[in-house]
């Protein structure tokens, strides 16, 4: 996407960076970028990474430029669970664009819900420094995935931390996207189809995810 979209202004903004490897990323091509996320563990974890990472919420963003690339990746807009919500996002991100400002973003394929999450067995992930379980359920009638990941994993330092998190996420559609995005002033530029993991063949979806370009309307 950034050769395919070149610009001349090299100026990145990342939301719900997590620990930073987008914006490394896009520092690699020469951007001048900055990450935004509400985990403040996460962002100690990834100022390793990049320095440029601050606090916040990217439905409430404390950002008074624009940036020309806007990135939101790997599903983070799923864990949105109101349109209001998703308003209230692609609201800030408009703020932060320019006229030539382009905003990527992906969310999971609606499919995908009940194809890997609804499945019984959890996904399990082991080594010497890890022990990680991602048990997953989904409710056709709320609309809502439930994920429970829980293990623990050994730091550089020999510490032993336990982990425990619960995740609900919303399978949006293309078409309730396109809404929340024409409600706060942005137009879709393309979608497309994306399998980072190749998996589609393994799968019973349509998709694995939807990957959006938007600009301002
Ligand atoms: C699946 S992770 C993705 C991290 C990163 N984008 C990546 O690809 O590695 C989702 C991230 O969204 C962040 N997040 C969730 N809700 C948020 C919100 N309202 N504002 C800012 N960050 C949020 C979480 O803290 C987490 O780091």
């Amino acid at each position: 996407m950034i050769e395919k979209y070149p610009s001349q202004t090299r100026t990145h903004l990342d939301l719900a960076c997590g620990t930073g490897y987008a914006v490394a990323h896009f520092e690699k091509h020469g951007y001048q970028s900055i990450g935004v996320d509400a985990s403040v563990p996460m962002l100690i974890v990834g100022r390793k990474r990049a320095p440029n990472l601050v606090a916040g919420d990217l439905r409430t963003l404390p950002l008074r430029t624009t940036f020309a690339r806007i990135t939101c990746l790997y599903d983070s807009l799923n864990h949105f669970q109101t349109t209001e919500d998703l308003v209230a996002a692609f609201s800030c991100v408009r703020s932060a664009m320019s006229a030539d400002s382009l905003f990527f973003f992906d969310v999971n394929h609606p499919d995908i819900y009940p194809a890997v999450w609804g499945l019984r067995d959890p996904y399990v992930s082991t080594g010497i420094d890890h022990h990680l379980e991602i048990a997953t359920t989904y409710s056709r009638r709320e609309k809502r995935a439930h994920g429970l990941v829980t293990g623990w994993v050994k730091l550089p330092n020999g510490e032993r931390v336990a982990i425990r998190e619960a995740h609900t996420q919303r399978p949006w559609s293309e078409d309730e996207i396109g809404e929340c995005l024409r409600a706060a002033g942005l137009d879709v530029v393309e979608v497309i189809d994306f399998d980072p993991f190749q998996e589609i063949d393994t799968v019973d979806a349509q998709g694995v995810k939807l990957f959006f370009v938007c600009g301002r309307t």
